[in-house]
């Protein structure tokens, strides 16, 4: 009687607790991810050769050895990618989807750039048909790009951010987006107020915040465009909504921080501006960040909150070098921006590249040059992945492929380029095939984005 008791529960145990093999999906194919601050773990990371991937309902069981895996035939489906690299989904943590029709365009540095090819170009946002059609080819081009979550500006109208989220939403994106707070020193058309910049931002708050997988930034420009009035506005609205995101600028171009100098005399230093009004929070997002000191660094460090290096658009507009060897040391969150259109492509694998001679640039300049390491292949995958997840605080959901993380991920093919599969052919270790594909590769070398477990490209 006992016995057969026993049997009976095992068996009802069973059927609960095992998920049914009908629904997953394996991916076999070389497999990288990490599982923790690599940054300050090297061994924060796991690599199967040949692995296997695990996905379930949209959502990641695991990753792990193929050899070990012991149910293959349960599975309802086997993909093959081998000779193809998975990795978790990129993670663009500064991009403008509003710039993306003048990308590329030529010889002025940032505040001739704003005034003669920004301004005029994000005045057309006020449509909501032409920010639907952007939004929808921004977030084409970012799933051809493998870039699976971004932190994104829209521009000062609200309709802008509402057409962005509608076509995040219909593609099942992470996105992260807010309407821009300007109240001066822009052309008049763009121009908020510190009444219409709470209410506009509170209504898009209320509609997108933490509806399905979109989330919202509240997104002052940057200082010289906001006036105090404005700035204790975005810290009212995180006052009010803790968990809402910020996101701006900041000390990007010498010139710039000139400017921040004179509109805030009294501020301690550029950063002492944002933080005078409650901006430097663990959601806090600070793009470019070139002209910081160490203190800065600590201090952001010590609030938790993230720099977005942005290695592109800091060559393509002549900005200056980010110190990515002081930022790491202060442990400030770090993540990868490709700042489009500042910088001049939405390909993460290109901004990889664009990272690692930013940060050979500073070691030509140190006078300590052997105390200078280049951003090295395995620390560029991690800002593009769990670093970038981290700098958005989402490592709980997006970034790696440890259990019941969002299945967000990209089949890599050094088959994509004869020079990278020459390259890759030749390489003797991981980091070596790693940097091949960072420095070779762009959106061809992306086979296949996959979005919660639904194949997108
Ligand atoms: N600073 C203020 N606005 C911008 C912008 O649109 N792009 C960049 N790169 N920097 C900015
Ligand atoms: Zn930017």
């Amino acid at each position: 009687m006992c016995s057969l008791r026993i049997f009976i529960l095992g068996t009802f145990l069973f059927m609960v607790s095992i998920p049914s093999f009908a629904s997953i999906i394996g991916y076999r194919g070389e497999i990288i991810h990490f599982t923790g601050d690599y940054l300050e773990d090297k061994s924060a990371y796991q690599h199967y050769s040949d692995g296997i991937l695990l996905v379930d309902g949209g959502k990641i069981l695991k990753a792990e050895n193929y050899s070990s895996f012991k149910d293959i035939h349960l599975l309802s489906e086997l993909v093959d990618y081998r000779g193809k690299i998975l990795v978790p989904g990129f993670i663009d943590t500064h991009v403008h989807y509003t710039q993306m029709e003048m990308l590329a365009s030529y010889g002025n540095q940032l505040l001739d750039w704003l005034n003669k090819d920004v301004f005029p170009t994000e005045m057309k946002f006020s449509s909501s048909t032409h920010s639907q059609k952007i939004a929808s080819f921004f977030l084409d081009e970012l799933v051809k790009n493998g870039t699976t979550t971004a932190l994104v500006f829209a521009s000062t109208y609200p309709q802008s951010v509402d057409a962005f989220f509608m076509e995040a939403q219909k593609r099942n994106m992470r996105m992260i987006s807010g309407k821009v707070l300007m109240d001066r020193n822009a052309p008049a058309a763009l121009l908020d107020t510190p009444e219409s910049a709470y209410r506009d931002s509170e209504a898009l708050i209320k509609k997108w915040h933490n509806n399905r997988r979109l989330q919202y930034a509240v997104t002052p420009r940057f200082a010289p465009t906001s006036s105090e009035q404005e700035l204790r506005v975005a810290g009212d609205l995180l006052a009010k909504y803790p968990d809402l995101y910020l996101h701006t600028h900041i000390a990007e171009n010498q010139q710039e921080t000139e400017v921040v100098k004179k509109l805030f005399p009294y501020s301690e230093s550029y950063l002492d501006v944002y933080g005078k009004y409650g901006l430097l929070t663990p959601r806090s997002v600070f793009a470019h960040a070139v002209y910081l000191s160490n203190d800065d660094f600590n201090l952001l460090a010590r609030h938790h909150s993230a720099v977005a290096f942005c290695p592109m658009s800091n060559l393509f507009l002549g900005s200056g070098l980010f110190n990515y060897g002081d930022a790491v040391k202060s442990k400030v969150k770090i993540g990868l921006g490709t700042d489009m259109g500042g910088g001049n492509d939405l390909s993460i694998l290109r901004t990889m590249s664009e990272a690692y001679k930013v940060t050979m640039m500073r070691k030509a300049g140190s006078q300590t040059p052997d105390n200078i390491l280049p951003v090295s292949p395995l620390e560029n995958l991690y800002l593009a992945t769990l670093g970038g997840a981290k700098a958005l605080d989402l490592d709980n959901h997006i970034g790696s492929f440890l259990p019941g993380r969002e299945a967000d991920f990209i089949v890599l093919d050094p088959q994509s380029r004869s020079i990278l599969d020459l390259r890759v052919a030749e390489s003797t270790s991981l980091e070596e095939k790693l940097f091949a594909f960072e420095m070779l590769g762009d959106d061809r070398t992306v086979l296949h984005t996959y979005i919660m477990g639904k194949k997108m490209k």
